[in-house]
């Protein structure tokens, strides 16, 4: 099977709260989404990199893409959540993938990825039946609020951990489980969903997501300290 990434990159940044999403935010002198993005085409294994954009984004047109190879495809077909946008990313990608092929889908919003994480990610999940995602396990204690704001319960955080992208499933199944269940926050809610189990393959707490300003300091510090 081939190996296959999309990435929705048509959200708002209505959390961080800056001028323009925070995908297009300077990270060491490029616009954040580049790191992604390169992060992806730079891979052996990946043949084709989808970006889903708002259908209006003006900001995509004022940079040049070019250094990041032929990889790379746009496709202005962002939906009003991320399941959706990734939905329409699929859809364009019908004309490459095949239902066993593997996909990749990946947030935008962590420019952190590297290398190693992804080779952990395809080696780990090479022969498995379903597929999987990174994650890391829950580090902090974890309380349950009640309408007040006040401790209710502190969760036993054992066999908790945090999910994260890239997630990786086979072309048919993934279609199949986002057209019967929408309403999710990531493509392994989906799976689940159909009644599966997605492996967790163990990541790093470096592959952030970035959700707020002081975590776009955090990620330039993570990629400078690669260099
Ligand atoms: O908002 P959040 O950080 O959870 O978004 C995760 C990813 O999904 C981001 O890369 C964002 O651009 C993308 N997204 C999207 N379409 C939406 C909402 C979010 O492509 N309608």
């Amino acid at each position: 099977p081939r190996h296959y990434a999309i990435v929705p990159a048509a959200g708002s940044g209505a959390r961080f709260g800056a001028e323009k999403p925070k995908q297009y935010l300077d990270l060491l002198g490029r616009p954040l989404i580049f790191h992604t993005l390169a992060a992806l085409t730079a891979h052996p294994a990946i043949e084709r990199v989808w970006v889903v954009l708002a259908p209006d984004d003006p900001w995509w047109p004022r940079h040049d893409w070019s250094e990041l190879g032929p990889k790379l495809e746009t496709v202005r077909c962002g939906g009003a959540t991320r399941a959706e946008s990734v939905g329409n990313g699929l859809q364009a990608a019908a004309m490459a993938a095949a239902d066993d092929d593997w996909i990749l889908v990946h947030d935008a919003a962590r420019p952190c990825l590297s290398r190693p994480m992804l080779d952990a990610l395809c080696d780990e999940l090479a022969d498995d039946p379903v597929g999987g995602l990174l994650a890391v396990p829950v580090a902090d204690t974890l309380k349950r609020a009640d309408a007040n704001q006040r401790v209710a319960a502190t969760e036993p955080r054992d066999g908790l951990w945090q999910a994260q992208t890239p997630q990786m499933f086979r072309y048919g199944r993934l279609v199949e489980a986002l057209s019967k269940h929408n309403a999710v926050t990531d493509e392994a809610g989906a799976i689940e969903a159909l009644g599966l189990k997605p492996k967790l393959v163990r990541g790093d707490s470096t592959n952030l997501k970035v959700t707020f300003p002081a975590d776009l300091a955090l990620a330039a510090m993570i990629l400078r300290g690669r260099k």
